[in-house]
C-alpha cells in the first residue's frame, strides 16, 4: 500500500513513482533541514502568541521540531522521497512523533511561503560566510603587496609590455575588485533579509499573523508587501548568483595571471607545491591544476546565473514548480564558490614573486616611451610631437638592437636637442614606478599610502 500524501485528500490513486522522482527535491533540499525548523519554530510561537495554538501546543511541537534536528545532525532521520521535499519530510515526521498539534503546524502557511523563508535564512548565512572569506583573501593580498612592496614588474596591457608597475600595485587591484565584491554581497544581503512567511500560497491569509514579530524572532529587517511578490520573487537567488559570478571571474583572471606568470618563459612567480600537482608521465611537471579549475569553474558559476535566469523568464505569477530548479544551480554555486574562496589566502600567501626576473623584465620591452615622451613634454614640446620623437628613438633602439641606455647622449641629441644628461636619470623601471605619485598611481609612496588607509581603517 502506497502511503498517503500530506497533500492527498482529493486524491483517489496514489502517484507513481517515476512521477515521484520526477518531481522530489528532498534529495537537495534537505540542506535547509536547519533553516526550516527555525522558520517553523517561529511560526509555532508566533501562532500561540496570537491565540491559534494552545501554549502546550507550541512547547510539543518546539520539542518535537528540536529532536528532529537532532536526529537529522545525527544521521538518525529517514528522508523518504515520496514526502518530495524538505517542508514535508520534517512535517511528517513532526506528526508522527507528537500526534495532532504537529498536524496544526501548518495553519496559515503553505510550502510557497515556506521555501522562501526557507531560502532567504540560508542565504543570510551563507552571505556571511561568503564575506568573512573575501575578506580573508583581501588580508593576504594586502599582506603579500605589504612585504614585497617595492618589487618593479612590467604591467601588461594587449599582453604586451607597457609600463613598469609595482607587484605590490598588482595585487592591491585584486583587492579592490575583492572589496568591490564583498560591497556587492552586502548589498545583495539587503534584498534577501525579507520576511515572506504569512503570504501564504499566493494571497495572504485570514488568520490575523503576527508578521512583525515573526520577522523579530528570525532577525528579519522587514517584512515582504505584496504575498503574490513574495511566493515568485526569486530575484535575491538571481542577485547573489550574479554576484558569485563576478566573484568567480575577478578569482578566475586572476589565476590565469598567475598560470601564465608560473611558466618556465615567464618565471616571474614560484607557486607553493601543496597547490599544484604532477603528471603521471612526466616527471619535471609542476602544473597548476588548481589554478585551472578555478578558471574552469568560473564556467559553472555563470551557468548556474543563465539556468535560472531562464527559468524565471518566462514565469506566469505566482508560484509554479518551476522554482524548485532554483536550488540545486544555487547550491552548486554556493558549493563551487565556497571551495575556490577557502583556497586562496595560503595560495596568496604561499606564492613567491622572483623580483630579480620582474625587474629585468620591467628594464625590457622599451617601457621607458611613455617616460620620455613626457620629458620631452615637460621641457616644453607638444605631446604629440613628443610621441613622435620617442617612437623614433625606440624605433632605432629595435633596429640596432640596443636599450636606451647604450645610446649615447649625442645619440640621443639627434632626436631633439630638447634631450638633455638628466634623460638617464628617468629610464628605470623603478624612477618610472616613482614618477607616477598620483592618487591610484603605482608610486611606492602612493602604494604604501593606500595600504596604511586600508589598515588603518579596518577596509
Ligand atoms: N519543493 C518545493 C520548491 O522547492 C516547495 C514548494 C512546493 N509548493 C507547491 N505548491 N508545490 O519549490
Amino acid at each position: 500500500m502506497k502511503k498517503k500524501k500530506l497533500w492527498g485528500g482529493r486524491f483517489l490513486k496514489p502517484t507513481e513513482k517515476v512521477v515521484e522522482e520526477f518531481t522530489e527535491s528532498i534529495s537537495f533540499d534537505k540542506r535547509l533541514y536547519k533553516y526550516d525548523i527555525a522558520g517553523s519554530i517561529a511560526h509555532a510561537k508566533m501562532l500561540g502568541k496570537i491565540g491559534v495554538l494552545k501554549k502546550r501546543e507550541v512547547t510539543e511541537i518546539v520539542i518535537g521540531l528540536e529532536y528532529i534536528r537532532k536526529e537529522i545532525e545525527d544521521g538518525k532521520f529517514s528522508f523518504s522521497i515520496g514526502l518530495e521535499d524538505i517542508h514535508m519530510n520534517i512535517e511528517k515526521r513532526l506528526t508522527d512523533k507528537i500526534g495532532p498539534s504537529g498536524a496544526k503546524l501548518h495553519t496559515a502557511r503553505s510550502r510557497n511561503d515556506q521555501v522562501a523563508l526557507d531560502l532567504r535564512l540560508y542565504l543570510r548565512d551563507v552571505i556571511g560566510d561568503i564575506i568573512s572569506s573575501v575578506s580573508e583573501v583581501k588580508k593576504a593580498l594586502v599582506d603579500k603587496a605589504r612585504t614585497n612592496i617595492s618589487v618593479v614588474m612590467p604591467g601588461y596591457t594587449h599582453m604586451q609590455p607597457a609600463q613598469p608597475v609595482l607587484f605590490s600595485h598588482y595585487l592591491l587591484a585584486y583587492r579592490e575588485m575583492l572589496e568591490r565584491d564583498r560591497e556587492r554581497f552586502a548589498d545583495c544581503l539587503k534584498r534577501v533579509n525579507t520576511m515572506p512567511l504569512g503570504s501564504g500560497a499566493i494571497a495572504g491569509t485570514s488568520f490575523p499573523l503576527d508578521r512583525e514579530y515573526v520577522a523579530k524572532l528570525l532577525g528579519f529587517d522587514r517584512i515582504s508587501e505584496n504575498s503574490m511578490d513574495a511566493v515568485s520573487d526569486r530575484d535575491f537567488v538571481i542577485e547573489f548568483l550574479s554576484a558569485c559570478a563576478v566573484l568567480g571571474m575577478h578569482l578566475s583572471r586572476f589565476s590565469e595571471d598567475m598560470i601564465i606568470w608560473s611558466t618556465q618563459e615567464f618565471s616571474f612567480i614560484e607557486l607553493p607545491d601543496a597547490f599544484c600537482t604532477g603528471s603521471s608521465m612526466m616527471p619535471q611537471k609542476k602544473n597548476p591544476d588548481i589554478l585551472e579549475l578555478v578558471r574552469g569553474k568560473t564556467g559553472r558559476l555563470y551557468g548556474n546565473l543563465v539556468s535560472l535566469l531562464t527559468t524565471m523568464k518566462g514565469l506566469p505569477l505566482t508560484y509554479n514548480r518551476d522554482l524548485q530548479e532554483d536550488k540545486e544551480p544555487l547550491f552548486d554555486t554556493i558549493d563551487t564558490i565556497m571551495a575556490t574562496l577557502k583556497l586562496f589566502p595560503e595560495l596568496v600567501s604561499g606564492t613567491t614573486v622572483k623580483k630579480e626576473v620582474t625587474s629585468r623584465a620591467a628594464s625590457l620591452g622599451y617601457m621607458w616611451a611613455t617616460d620620455v615622451a613626457d620629458y620631452l613634454v615637460v621641457k616644453g614640446v607638444p605631446f604629440r610631437t613628443a610621441h613622435e620623437i620617442t617612437g623614433k628613438l625606440v624605433s632605432r633602439c629595435i633596429k640596432s638592437g640596443r636599450e636606451i641606455r647604450a645610446i649615447s647622449l649625442s645619440e640621443l641629441k639627434k632626436f631633439s636637442d630638447m634631450i638633455e644628461k638628466d634623460i638617464y636619470d628617468i629610464i628605470s623601471p623603478e624612477a618610472s614606478v616613482n614618477i607616477r605619485c598620483i592618487g591610484g598611481g603605482t608610486a611606492t609612496e602612493m602604494v604604501l599610502k593606500r595600504i596604511r588607509e586600508i589598515e588603518d581603517n579596518n577596509l
